[in-house]
This record gives structure tokens, sequence and C-alpha cells, in this order.
């Protein structure tokens, strides 16, 4: 087991370039499966998942390459068309295989996807809209799927139930591969279903009205290869500016488009943060670390304040003067870490769909687990803040979206290092 020892607290100043995002480089990855010929990706972070897609892409006879933060995969030997369980489990993204899989072999067999523990996680956005494009379950239990499509994927015309961005995504790779001029309606806008459909664009797809709620693609036969820069982790600049928040001190985040960050830059503000955008992709934070209560904030699907911010704004604000009460409409169980935060010394709780937080004074060295991705790295956030040394365990949660956590604040003035989890003495 890895751990993560911090010794807080910490003042955070200088600037970090934002990496590619996990969660744009994991559909992209599965994507590249309908092109024929060679794809490069450059940008590509260097996270724990994109090793298990790159394993997945292996075990599909696929060649798959990871060179410093550039990629390169051909398909073009690809034999197999199922994903076993020891790779399926890893992550939410091996969900992302059945469109191509379906689209290059006529049948996809997956077992339960894993990821984050944040609630249910169904897959029956994807499974209906596949089926609305001619393929048909040959099982589902248990969260596996297996799916046929003897006569290839025909365009629909398709309205997703709910924006889900994993199903927007698997419905445009299915959609570029079926016959046809498909619609699809009701879909996600985040910006890494952006960056998916510039990647199909890219190699030959004919998409247009990605970043809105209806998109149309007309579908034709095998991809091309082709070469294509993964866009930058919003997440990642996230994380940055929340820590710097909770911490004090002067950051700058660059690489990101200042528009995808905004409605945390106002959260921030509220907090009492002086944020100020720096161009179009770039974000200065400055804060005394004395913030202020955010009263009451929810999350929402994109443009609104995304659910896998949520975590790292309830850390950023566990010292705040006053109130601040955080609900995500998106998945139950998003505050498993107020957990953690409560053994740091935070007055804090998960009520329902909401973390609410009572800001102390200050907080203490303490050992926590992370319990998953996102709710690690707050953990991470709440420990240079406190006062000591800090042990966050279960170091894999984090390395699944964070390329070097403590590389990525150590820079900053923060004291962390990644130790292999021996049992230490807080
Ligand atoms: C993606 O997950 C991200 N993961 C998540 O990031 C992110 O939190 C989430 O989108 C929301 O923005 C990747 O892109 C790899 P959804 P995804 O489908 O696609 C329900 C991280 O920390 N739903 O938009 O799984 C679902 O249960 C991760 O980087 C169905 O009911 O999210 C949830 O309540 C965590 N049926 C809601 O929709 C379906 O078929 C949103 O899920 C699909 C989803």
């Amino acid at each position: 087991m890895r751990s993560i020892i911090v010794d807080g607290p910490a003042r955070l100043s200088g600037s970090v370039h934002v990496p590619g995002a996990k969660n744009s480089v994991l559909p992209i990855l599965a994507a590249s499966l309908l092109c024929t010929g060679t794809v490069v990706l450059r940008n590509v972070p260097r996270l724990t998942d994109v090793q298990a897609a790159l394993e997945i892409h292996a075990s599909l006879g696929c060649t798959a390459a990871l060179h410093g933060h550039t990629v390169s995969i051909c398909a073009d030997g690809m034999r197999a068309c199922d994903i076993p369980h020891s790779l399926a489990a890893r992550m939410r993204s091996s969900v992302f295989y059945l469109a191509p899989l379906l689209a290059r072999t006529g049948r996809a067999a997956l077992a339960a996807p894993g990821g984050c523990d944040l609630g249910p996680r169904p897959v029956d956005i994807h499974i209906d809209g596949l089926c609305a494009m001619g393929a048909h379950v040959v099982q589902e239990s248990g969260g596996a799927s297996a799916l046929t499509a003897p006569r290839g994927l025909h365009c629909a015309d398709y309205t997703l139930r709910f924006p889900s961005v994993g199903a927007t995504e698997t419905l445009l790779m299915a959609a570029c591969a079926a016959r046809g001029v498909s619609v699809l309606r009701g879909v996600a806008v985040e910006p890494e279903v952006v960056d998916l459909a510039r990647f199909l664009r890219s190699a030959g797809a004919e998409i247009s009205g990605e970043g809105t709620r209806c998109i149309t693609v007309r579908g034709r036969g095998a991809l091309l290869g082709t070469q294509y820069d993964v866009c930058a982790d919003r997440i990642v600049a996230a994380t940055v500016l929340c820590a710097a928040a909770a911490c004090g001190g002067e950051v700058i985040v660059d690489g990101c488009p200042a528009r995808q960050l905004e409605p945390l830059v106002s959260l921030l503000r509220r907090a009492g943060c002086a944020v100020a955008a720096l161009g179009t992709d770039s974000v200065a934070l400055s804060s005394d670390g004395a913030l202020r209560g955010l009263g009451l904030v929810q999350t929402g699907v994109y443009p609104a304040f995304p659910t896998d911010m949520a975590p790292l704004l309830g850390a950023a604000v566990l010292r705040a003067d006053g109130i601040s009460v955080i609900r995500d409409t998106i998945f139950p169980n998003r505050f498993v870490c107020a957990q953690g935060f409560a053994v740091f010394g935070a007055r804090c709780g998960a009520a329902g769909e909401s973390l609410v937080v009572s800001g102390v004074r200050s907080l203490n060295g303490a050992q926590a687990a992370a319990p998953d991705l996102r709710g690690g790295a707050a953990l991470v956030i709440a420990a240079m803040s406190a006062h000591g040394e800090s042990v966050i365990d279960n170091a894999h949660h984090i390395e699944r979206g964070y390329e070097d956590i403590s590389g990525l604040f150590t820079p900053l003035g923060a004291h962390l290092e990644t130790a292999c989890g021996c049992p230490c003495a807080v």
C-alpha cells in the first residue's frame, strides 16, 4: 500500500503547467480502436488509468506504447473483442471499449467496469443507445455486458435520458462507425466530450454540434490514423487552486482554458480569494488562507460547478470562518472523504448528498485513507493546511488521476513524499 506523507502547514507559491486530462485521454484511447493505421497522442498524463488502458489495448492484440507523454497506438492487429474482469475492474473507463469493439468486430464483452465508489454507476444509457444503433444485448448481469451487432451499427436519432458524460462519449464513437447520419440529443457538453469530438474529426469523422446539447454525426467506415494533443486537465487545475486557497499563497495555473474554471473561480472569490484570469489559458489566485464560509453550493452538469471539484472545494473551506454546504447532485457517495476531514479535526459531516462544514481555526496532522480519487486529493489538501505530519494511505486511488501529486505540490513549497505505506507514527 502506497502512502503520501505530508509535513504541514504549507504556504504555496509558484506556477503550474496543467497536464493532459485523464477524462479526455481515456475515451480517446478507446476511440483510437476505430482508426486504421497509427494514432499518436501527445500531452498524455502518466497515470495508472492510462497504463490500464494500454494493457486493455495489448490484451486485444493492439500495439500501444507510452514514451514520455506520448502514446502511439495501432489497432490493425486487433484479434479479440472481450475485456477480462482483471482489466475492466481497474477503472470506469473500460466501458468506453464497448462501442469501438462492436463497430470493429460486431461483438463486445465487458466485465463490470471499476472506478471510484461514488454510488451506483449503471451503464444503461450506454447500452440503450447502442441498441438504438443496432446492437443486441447478449448478456447483462452484475455490471458485466456482452453485446453483438452482427449487421454492424446503423444511425439513430437518440435522446439521452440524462446528459451522461461517458454515455455521450460511447454514442459519439458508435455514431462515427454507424451507417448514415445520427443525431444525439440531450448530450453532455463537458470539455472532454468536445476534445473527443475533435480527436475523431482529426481522424476523418464528420461531426458537428459538440459542446451543444445536440451532436450530428455522418458515419463512415474506418477512421484514419492521426496525431492529436490531449486537452488540459481542468480538475488538476482546480486541485492546485483549492490547495492554495486552503493553505494561503499565490499560484498561477496555466494551460487550462480559464472559462472551464469559472464556476470554481467564482466560489473561491466568494470565499475571499483574489482570483484573476491572465489571458485565456491562465488563472492566478492569491489567498491569505483565512477564508469565509460559502453558504450553499450545488454541483451540476457542465457548465455548472462540477462534481469532481466538490471534495477539493470542501477541503479548501475546512478552516473558513462560517458554514459551507456543498451538495453534489451527480453522485450520492461523493463525500466519503468527510470522515477523513474529521480525523484532521475538521467540524464536518456528510449529510445525504451534501458535505456540511463548520470551519475551525486550525487542523492537526493525522493519518487517513483515501476513499477515492478526488476524495484522496482533497485529503492531501487538508493535510497540507494542517499542523504536523500526516499520512494519506491508499495513494493508489490518487495515482489514478494525478501523475505525481507530491511532485505537483513540492515545487510550490509543500512538503510531500510518496512512501511504500509502511506503518508510520503520526
Ligand atoms: C465521468 O464519469 C468522469 N469520468 C467522472 O470523473 C465525472 O465525475 C463524471 O463524468 C461526471 O462529470 C471519466 O470521464 C472517466 P456520468 P461518468 O455518466 O461518465 C448516471 C473522476 O474523478 N448514469 O456523467 O461515469 C451516473 O450513475 C471521475 O475523474 C446512469 O444512470 O459519469 C451518475 O449518477 C469520477 N446511467 C450520472 O449519470 C448511465 O448509463 C453522471 O454519470 C451513465 C450514467
